[in-house]
């Protein structure tokens, strides 16, 4: 038998193949679809522990040695030389740009930045309160409404559009909802300014006196961007490759990816982790805290702990510890009681049986709502500044899936548990 190829025997005996595919580095895969043809079985995997769902180029990730690279390139290099819109290149085209293309790039992004001017009367429509996670991806799957002429996704020419659309066009929909949240009046973009700049003025600048930027801020956004850009098969990831596979257009596919961001297992943490140090309130309960999070009759979990891949440290989380001392530093405020809180907690926690036995470290989530916070993004915006950074890697995955000429519909199968054929019974005899 080949080296390359898995022996599968069942009971009855009947003997399968299944071939092993190598990636460029990274555990071999199994490859398992014609198993149901040959064994007349299915896998059974819920959560994907073991199971991969694509081949990729984009991003990888070595979970216990605490390894993250865009196509190839260790984040941390990224987050020390690079911008977020050369990081967007990079994922979108596979290679670094050169200067031209760079220039060119962050030119097509400013000038995308406007939404249709129809688009504005959604955000009338809302109540003042709603979430601006529920309004970013309404109104992100409403785009597929105002812009035809990227819906086509046979066409590479149409999914650029859709690619420059969705990455420059956000910002300017998050503003839009915080400003309705806050009864100011909408900033239109202005595209003398970059990416991160462009953000901080829609989101705190006002028509009635002139706004001073705020290069701190625009230095760490920009950080924190590159180092949600991307992360392999997550799962508001897969959920746009899934939604994208039936070949919905892109817009619908980046909507639900929105949505599966949403959740507090997922991009939700980083607001969950701010209310969660806000009840905790001060060092003296924490222990009260930690002993609930190890308590296995209450739900609770210590937000921003604990990562489906990351086993050793999530090297995001490193970044991003460093960023927040200086934030805080910077900004003249070393006496952040939240930070000092979230500092001791974590102490605690790492020197937790209960913690080290699991593998359980502080992810990306535990530090970004401390940095957001000082730059005074309010704790609901948080998980949409995550999507800003992520959309980038969720177009560079759709357009990875929707170019491949053996893609398929994603179209898992089941175990199935329910009851076994039985006969309608009239309401009347029941
Ligand atoms: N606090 C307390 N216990 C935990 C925690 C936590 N934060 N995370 C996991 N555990 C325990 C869990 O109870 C389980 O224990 P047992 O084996 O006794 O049943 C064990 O650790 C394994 O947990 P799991 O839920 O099976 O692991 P998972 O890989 O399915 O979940 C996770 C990963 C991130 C959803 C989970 O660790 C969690 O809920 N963390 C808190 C939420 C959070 O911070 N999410 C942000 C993730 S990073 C950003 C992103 O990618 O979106």
């Amino acid at each position: 038998m080949s080296q390359d190829a898995f022996r599968l025997i069942s009971p009855d005996g009947t003997e399968s193949e299944l071939p092993v595919h190598k990636g460029t580095t990274g555990p071999d895969v199994i490859d398992i679809s014609r198993l149901y043809r040959e064994q007349g079985v299915f896998t059974y995997d819920p959560g994907f522990m073991a199971t991969g769902s694509c081949s990729s180029d984009i991003t990888y990730i070595d979970g216990e040695e605490g390894v993250l690279m865009y196509r190839g390139y260790p984040v941390e290099q990224l987050a020390k030389h690079s911008s977020f819109i050369e990081v967007s290149y990079l994922l979108l085209h596979g290679d670094l740009p050169t200067a031209e293309q760079l220039e060119e790039f962050d030119q097509t992004i400013r000038r995308h930045t406007m939404l249709n001017e129809g688009m504005l009367k959604f955000f009338n429509g809302f109540r003042y309160d709603a979430h601006p996670m529920a309004i970013l991806s309404a109104v992100v799957g409403s785009m597929s409404a105002y812009y035809h002429d990227s819906l086509d996704s046979s066409n590479p020419e149409e999914r650029d559009i859709f690619a420059h659309r969705i990455l420059a066009k956000l910002p300017t929909v998050a503003a839009a909802a915080y400003k309705l949240n806050i009864g100011q009046p909408f900033m239109y973009p202005q595209n003398d300014l970059n990416y991160t700049e462009n953000l901080l003025h829609m989101l705190f600048a006002v028509p009635a006196e002139p706004y001073e930027m705020d290069e701190i801020a625009a230095e760490a956004l920009d950080l924190l961007f590159i180092l949600h850009a991307d992360h392999e098969q997550n799962c508001s990831t897969s959920t746009v490759r899934m939604a994208g596979s039936s070949g919905a257009n892109p817009y619908s596919a980046i909507a639900a990816g929105i949505s599966a961001l949403w959740g507090p297992a997922h991009g939700g943490a980083n607001e969950a982790v701010l209310e969660m140090l806000q009840e905790i309130g001060h060092p003296k309960h924490i222990g009260k805290f930690v002993d609930k999070a190890k308590d296995r009759d209450d739900p609770f979990r210590l937000m921003g702990f604990g990562h489906r891949v990351y086993k050793n440290f999530d090297p995001r989380a490193t970044i991003i510890r460093e960023m927040a001392h200086k934030v805080l530093a910077r900004l003249g405020r070393q006496d952040t009681p939240l930070f000092d809180l979230a500092l001791e907690l974590e102490q605690v926690a790492l020197k937790d049986e209960y913690f080290i036995e699991k593998n359980l470290y502080p992810n990306v989530d535990f530090y970004s709502g401390i940095i957001y916070r000082a730059l005074n993004i309010p704790t609901s915006m948080f998980t949409v500044m995550f999507a800003l950074g992520r959309s980038v890697g969720w177009t560079a995955h759709w357009r990875e899936m929707i170019a491949d000429p053996t893609g398929r519909i994603s179209r898992p199968r089941q175990l199935y548990t329910g009851p076994t054929q039985r006969d309608y019974v009239a309401v009347a005899d029941r």
